[in-house]
């Protein structure tokens, strides 16, 4: 029977942009929740940005931006990085929804209600000038125990040791180099070991957590609960604490609330009830995934939480350990610290993605993203392997036997029929089975083996030579390779979508443009053959060498320095190019987008511009400030990398095509409203002009 099954992601902090530590967990999910469609189950993803707390404020005031606004710019821009990333969200939300304040008092009504909570006065260091008290990060001095200079004030990264902040030597505040001091206020309390038993017996409950994180339970267990502190004083973004002024809820107490926000929220749009998922009855399967940083909040005060509120539990918090690169930490000098964006400027996202996948296991360990590695793998196994599985094959049938192949029954040689039959019934439900275990590894070894075992009776056949002796054999032989390697993009599905989308184009199974259906859609069936015409053949992956590496890392180092809280706006074609070698060593190669439908293009709002202002933006060596009269749009303020071809004064005058419903981006240097069109082969850029004279405005189809 169908199950229904909610999952979910940690929610990214919005005070910075989505990295690729975040994508290792939301591919992780995408995969289990599309594995679960596979094997026929109900299953939604549901996430959100957590949005509160001190840095967002601090970082909102430094940009002069209200915190709001800094956070609806993250959320715009994560949900993009995530889109591109092929990761698919049945909500995004946000903790600071309207939603998120009832269901975060709410929470907190119950368990006060239930008793636990409590007020209590607390010492804590305070900076005079910023009016603000200190969060342990935004204190540094020198460490008390090995005396190095510059640390922070909960633990020193150079011997590793942690200390309460007013033992830090010669401590300033991170803000404005303020000497801070000591200071008390009330503050609210969680009485979490009130509720250590049915903690217990939850976290004895079968499956609900993995063997290694039940270790950690029982030591801190051991340790003793300790009450915990949910408020915080204000200056802070967050929500206001029932009956309180200037007191706040701490971010993490409505972080995971944001949980249910987003079911609450995801349920109104469906038609579903709340209940389903999070009520005491609910039949419904539950899983967080979070990575193994934050189980302290997942395993002992989450489930607290919804124990007061009378909410059911997880029945599962999957932990992952942390994504490295090359053996070490990601790092922002090493240049691994690498941005979403950034690496979707260089590499197609699913490259990154198999990589992933290929070595994921449901255990803690880290997960080193070794360059070579990827390199290797990427072009041994999608691109020799996969990718070699449909060239070969899908040519000679388009190019020699005008798109046909017989049906598999009409297929003679029943050993290889069978190796394809025997996919189709036990290979695809196994793999189906493996995803839904997080044993991705393992179900992608099952799929390359297939393709691995049809790459070679390819080989062995070499129908290329027997067209000329027995062109119906060759025919049959193809038959083999075209069904299995339907089979292959059905299985793959869940961690490669595009390519198995791209497949299925080849394949023609799709409803025709604009709405045709995912390939998994169908039936998973080895049923190509007879009269329809496959092709054309579509390239799917390339391969990638050293230098497309070098070029992430490279970009990354450029980042590092300048960039602001919020990833840097890829407001024109030209200011988000890579590097200009790289981008040329990129042009030939990369994966040719997929195939848009008119109403796609029709979204795109293309105008002609006439540029009434332009100059040099400072600080910016690449970018022209222009202002663009857009006739009944009015005046855009664009910031356009076309600086390494124009002067401002060659720019004024000229007429030029823009994207005028680009969403608004805050740059450095101000509002980006809309981006020009410009060629650009990496050394010279130009600007695209209407052949003649037309009025500012008019639309361009
Ligand atoms: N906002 C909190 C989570 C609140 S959940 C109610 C948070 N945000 S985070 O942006 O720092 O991290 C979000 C998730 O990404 C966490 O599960 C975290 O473990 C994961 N990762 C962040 N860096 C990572 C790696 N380098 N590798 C793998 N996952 C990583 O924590
Ligand atoms: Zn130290």
């Amino acid at each position: 029977m169908s199950k229904r099954i909610l999952v979910t992601a940690a929610l990214p902090y919005a005070n910075g942009p989505i990295h690729l530590g975040h994508m290792l967990e939301h591919t992780q999910v995408d995969v289990f929740v599309r594995g679960h469609r596979l094997a026929g189950n109900d299953a939604i993803f549901l996430c959100a940005d957590d949005t509160h707390g001190t840095a967002i404020e601090v970082n909102a005031a430094k940009r002069g931006i209200t915190p709001e606004e800094l956070v609806r710019q993250s959320a715009e821009q994560h949900v993009r990085d995530f889109k591109d990333f092929l990761v698919h969200h049945d909500h995004y939300g946000s903790t600071n929804s309207d939603t998120n304040r009832r269901w975060a008092e709410t929470f907190y009504e119950k368990a006060r209600a239930a008793g636990h909570i409590f007020q209590k006065d607390v010492e804590q260091m305070f900076d005079h000038k910023a009016g603000r008290f200190l969060p342990d990060r935004y204190i540094k001095g020198t460490c008390p125990v090995c005396k190095s200079p510059d640390q922070y004030g909960d633990s020193c990264e150079k011997c590793g040791r942690t200390y309460d902040p007013r033992d830090l030597i010669d401590p300033k505040s991170v803000l404005t180099g303020e000497k801070p001091v000591s200071r008390n206020s009330i503050h609210y309390f969680y009485d979490l070991p009130k509720n250590e038993a049915p903690l217990r017996a939850w976290l004895d409950s079968a499956g609900s957590v993995q063997g290694e994180v039940r270790n950690f339970a029982e030591t801190w267990l051991k340790e003793g609960l300790k009450p915990w502190d949910i408020s915080r004083d204000g200056p802070y973004f967050g929500f206001r604490i029932p009956g309180e002024k200037d007191k706040y809820f701490y971010v993490w107490l409505d972080a995971p609330i944001g949980y249910v926000s987003a079911t609450d929220e995801w349920c109104a749009r469906s038609g579903r009830k709340l209940e389903e998922f999070w009520g005491k009855d609910s039949t419904a399967e539950l899983y967080h995934f979070i990575g193994k940083d934050i189980l302290y909040f997942h395993i002992l005060f989450w489930p607290a939480l919804l124990h007061d509120a009378g909410f059911r539990k997880p029945d599962a918090v999957h932990a992952h350990g942390m994504l490295t690169a090359n053996g070490e930490k990601l790092s922002k000098s090493r240049g691994t610290f690498i941005n979403a964006r950034t690496y979707l400027d260089q590499l197609p996202p699913e490259l990154f993605r198999y990589y992933l996948c290929s070595k994921f296991s449901p255990r803690l360990e880290d997960l080193d993203l070794n360059f070579d590695d990827f390199i290797g793998r990427v072009n041994g196994e999608l691109v020799n392997n996969l990718t070699n599985l449909f060239s070969r094959s899908m040519q000679i049938v388009t190019g020699k036997l005008g798109g046909r192949i017989p049906r598999l029954a009409d297929v003679t040689d029943a050993a290889a029929r069978d190796v394809v039959l025997a996919f189709e019934r036990d290979g695809l439900p196994e793999v189906g089975r493996l995803y839904t275990e997080r044993e991705y590894g393992l179900a992608i070894r099952k799929v390359l083996d297939l393709s691995d075992y049809v790459n070679k009776y390819i080989q062995d056949k070499a129908p290329w030579a027997l067209l000329k002796t027995d062109p119906a054999a060759a025919a049959q032989v193809l038959s083999i390779a075209l069904n299995a390697g339907k089979l292959v993009a059905v299985a793959m599905h869940p961690v490669l979508p595009r390519f198995a989308d791209l497949v299925a184009r080849m394949f023609k199974l799709h409803d025709g443009p604009g709405e045709w259906r995912p390939l998994i859609a169908r039936d998973g069936k080895a049923d190509l053959g007879g009269e329809t015409e496959y092709g054309p053949f579509v390239r799917l992956f390339e391969r990638v060498e050293k230098k497309h590496i070098e070029s992430l890392v490279a970009a990354t180092h450029a980042e590092a320095g300048a960039a602001p809280p919020v990833t840097t706006p890829t407001t024109t074609a030209a200011a988000a190019a890579p590097p200009k070698k790289k981008k040329e060593e990129k042009k030939g190669e990369a994966e040719p987008p997929a195939l848009i439908g008119i109403e796609d293009f029709g979204k795109l709002d293309l105008r002609v511009g006439l540029v009434k202002e332009a100059n040099l933006v400072e600080g910016a060596d690449k970018l022209l400030r222009l202002t663009v009269d857009l006739g009944p749009l009015g005046m855009k303020n664009v910031f356009a990398g076309i600086r390494k071809s124009y002067a401002p004064a060659d720019m004024v005058g000229k007429r030029v095509v823009v994207l005028a419903n680009l969403a608004p981006r805050q740059m450095k240097f101000g509002l980006s409203e809309a981006m020009v069109l410009a060629a650009d082969d990496g050394e010279l850029c130009r600007v695209i002009q209407p052949a003649g004279d037309v009025a500012p405005g008019n639309k361009v189809r």
